[in-house]
């Protein structure tokens, strides 16, 4: 069988590694050496124990998720033990990928739940790396969201009157790509990019709370930004929104909206 690590390509996409880091999971050593590769110092490598997760900076999960016999289970016992500031790295085979590649579907862990569970375990930052149709591997790292540029600062993106029920258009805030969209009962304002694959959701079809994205369907409601079906994928990225009804005009914000919750 064709191994995770054949294809995990930790040294061309990760930042550098520094400080202490641990291996959890198949092929410890093929990981290490990634690591390694990656532009981590050999002394910095440490044997993993369950002890020494408070004094990490990074740990590696290679393959952990989909050998655990409850992965839920084990990602509740390693995050809370890991400092602020320590980064979880994440190299697992998609769970929808092809079948020839990899463990039955049935032990695969999703990487979109996956990103959701970091959020609500107190991961502030929580990137996919590559959305490579076999394995994924995500960074996250624990403390408080990377705040972004501008973020308090709402820009005008459309005309009220240009936006009727159930109709949406892309726009563009300071170099980020979002959709602003018109369910009926509210405006509202999320990511362009579909959190499953980065499908481009603006081309997706909108009933009311609900938009199914055009790649493979999956739906999510855009006023909570929780997943519908299936249910458990990542949530997907919302901003604030205000609306001028006196200048007819809409305009959006990189923040969240001010009512949002990480859903576990
Ligand atoms: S990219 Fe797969 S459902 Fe959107």
């Amino acid at each position: 069988m064709t191994e995770l690590s054949e294809f995990a390509n930790s040294s061309e996409l990760w930042p550098t590694p520094t400080g202490r880091w641990s291996v959890l999971g198949i092929e410890p050593e093929v990981f290490e050496q990634k690591l390694l590769a990656a532009g981590l110092a050999p002394s910095s490598l440490r044997p993993y124990h369950a002890d020494e997760l408070p004094y990490l900076d990074g740990l590696l999960l290679a393959g952990a998720l989909s050998t655990a016999a409850d992965p839920v289970a084990l990602l509740r016992t390693l995050t809370p033990s890991l400092k602020p500031s320590a980064t979880l790295a994440i190299i697992d085979w998609q769970a929808d990928g092809p079948p020839t590649y990899g463990p039955n579907f049935e032990v695969r862990f999703k990487r979109g739940l996956l990103c959701r569970l970091l959020r609500a375990a107190g991961f502030g930052q929580v990137d996919t790396m590559d959305y490579h149709p076999v394995y994924y591997e995500v960074f996250a790292v624990k403390g408080p969201p990377r705040p972004l540029p501008h973020a308090a600062e709402f820009v005008e993106v459309a005309q009220l009157s240009d936006l009727p029920g159930n109709s949406m258009k892309k726009v563009e805030v300071y170099g980020h790509q979002i959709v602003v969209a018109n369910t009926g009962r509210e405006i509202v304002a999320f990511a362009h990019a579909c959190p499953h694959a980065e499908g481009p959701l603006e081309l997706g079809r909108l009933r009311r709370q609900l938009i199914a994205c055009p790649l493979h369907g999956y739906i999510w409601n855009v006023s909570t930004g929780n997943p519908v079906m299936p249910d458990d994928e990542d949530c997907l990225r919302r901003y604030s929104v205000k609306v001028d009804d006196v200048r007819d005009t809409i305009m959006v914000s990189l923040a969240p909206p001010p009512e949002s919750i990480v859903a576990d």
